[in-house]
């Protein structure tokens, strides 16, 4: 079975087909990621309108490189061409008719080319920003219709868990479960409870801003670049090599906001406020704002969002007894909150197992759409869409699926 995924949910434009069979199993054999960092980056934050655009432009292209790479499509010859009716055309028009040169660039993509060998479209309906799913989701109808091949509808917040068994292997085990996942990216900062593959309960999540949002703001604020994830661990990591090397004390100190509160709840907003009110202050105390300053502020700031990140997790695993802790999504990215969360499992819980994604696999990318597709198929609880009824969902939550 070869499943096409699409995930166009916020600013990658991406694009993986999974192959699989009853004996090898599962491969992905393409992963393509169209990053728009550098359009969204003088506007230190993504801008959505953009991001359509960019949907827009990319997804044709990487979708023919996607298949024709794999070879699982070919060309028409001349003479095959134009066997499109007007009436399908029209249905193609109408589908893609707010999506600009997508419609004309997928019209033409399949006028050139016969029906690929996939079994299976799949797509992130949600959550994200609506211009930049009904992109995808668009373009996955108008295949859909015109190859009639069935849709698959995937909740971007399970791919971001499922990516920890990416590339296919170690498929998950009874023994693993209950799993503790520690969901972090730029829109979500979740608590999930895992009882088996499907079964996914929210036990606690951000109040207001996600760690995420909380990296991209501070970073804003210290005049570091965008995405502020990176940027900020880039310049904490060059403050610890600093003080190991000088064995200097920090007298910055930032709040761990709600790490005390009995629920498994975040909130990250007062933080962004405690660091603007920290950088006032400095200022006013005539302090320079040099290099070293930033990358001490910056180290602060990072170890902050990652004490409350560590402490509620191992937490919400003891409570739940789980046997494996996950970390998903884009700030599962992140070195720090790697080590110290793995420090502090082996120090706390020393029989849970640990686990989380390749970073490539940790920010958004087709992949792991992919491979949640393939786990809805075998581990039977398929989520089907039809061409005419799928929807965007901006604010999709996670929820048992099975
Ligand atoms: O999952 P993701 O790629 O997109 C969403 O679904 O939101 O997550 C993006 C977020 C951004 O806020 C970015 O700053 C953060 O992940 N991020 C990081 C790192 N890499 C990406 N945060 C901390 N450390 C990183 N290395
Ligand atoms: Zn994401």
């Amino acid at each position: 079975m070869n499943i096409l995924a699409i995930e166009t949910t916020c600013d990658e434009t991406a694009i993986a087909i999974l192959k699989s069979d009853s004996k090898r199993g599962a491969k992905i054999i393409s992963n393509i990621v169209s990053s728009q960092i550098k359009i969204h980056a003088p506007f230190g934050g993504v801008v959505p309108s953009l991001a359509k655009r960019e949907h827009q432009k990319n997804l044709i292209p990487i979708l023919e490189l996607s298949l024709k790479n794999t070879g699982l499509i070919s060309e028409l010859k001349t003479k095959e061409k134009n066997i499109i009716s007007s009436s399908q055309i029209k249905k193609i028009e109408n589908i893609l008719k707010r999506d600009g040169e997508l419609k004309e660039k997928t019209i033409e993509f399949i006028k050139k080319y016969k029906k690929p060998k996939i079994d299976l479209l799949s797509i992130a309906y949600g959550p994200g920003l609506e211009p930049s799913l009904w992109t995808g989701i668009n373009l996955v109808r108008a295949l859909s219709y015109f190859w009639n091949i069935p849709i698959e509808k995937v909740n971007h917040l399970e791919a971001h868990i499922l990516a920890n068994w990416l590339p296919p292997n170690n498929l998950p085990k009874k023994s693993d479960f209950p799993i503790v996942a520690l969901l972090v990216s730029g829109g979500h900062t979740q608590l999930i409870l895992i009882k088996e593959i499907g079964k996914y309960r929210i036990i606690g999540e951000t109040r207001d801003d996600a760690a995420g949002e909380c990296f991209d703001k501070t970073a804003r604020l210290l005049g570091l670049g965008y995405p502020g994830g990176p940027a900020i661990s880039k310049e904490a990591e060059k403050w610890m090599a600093k003080i190991s090397e000088k064995n200097i004390e920090s007298n910055i100190k930032l709040p761990r906001p709600m790490m005390r509160d009995k629920s498994f709840d975040f909130s990250f907003s007062g933080l962004k406020t405690a660091t603007l009110y920290l950088i006032e202050k400095l200022k006013k105390d005539g302090v320079r704002f040099s290099p070293s300053k930033i990358r001490e502020i910056a180290n602060e700031i990072q170890s902050a969002i990652i004490d409350v990140l560590v402490y509620k997790t191992i937490k919400a695993a003891g409570k739940y007894k789980a046997k494996k802790i996950l970390l998903a999504g884009g700030v599962a990215a992140n070195k720090k909150l790697r080590d110290k969360m793995k420090e502090y499992i082996k120090n706390n819980l020393p029989n849970v197992k640990f686990n989380y994604p390749e970073i490539k696999y940790s920010t958004d990318n087709g992949a792991m759409i992919a491979i949640a597709t393939y786990f809805h198929q075998k581990y039977n609880y398929p989520q089907s869409a039809t061409w005419q009824r799928l929807r965007a969902n901006g604010n999709l939550r996670l929820s048992n699926l099975r």
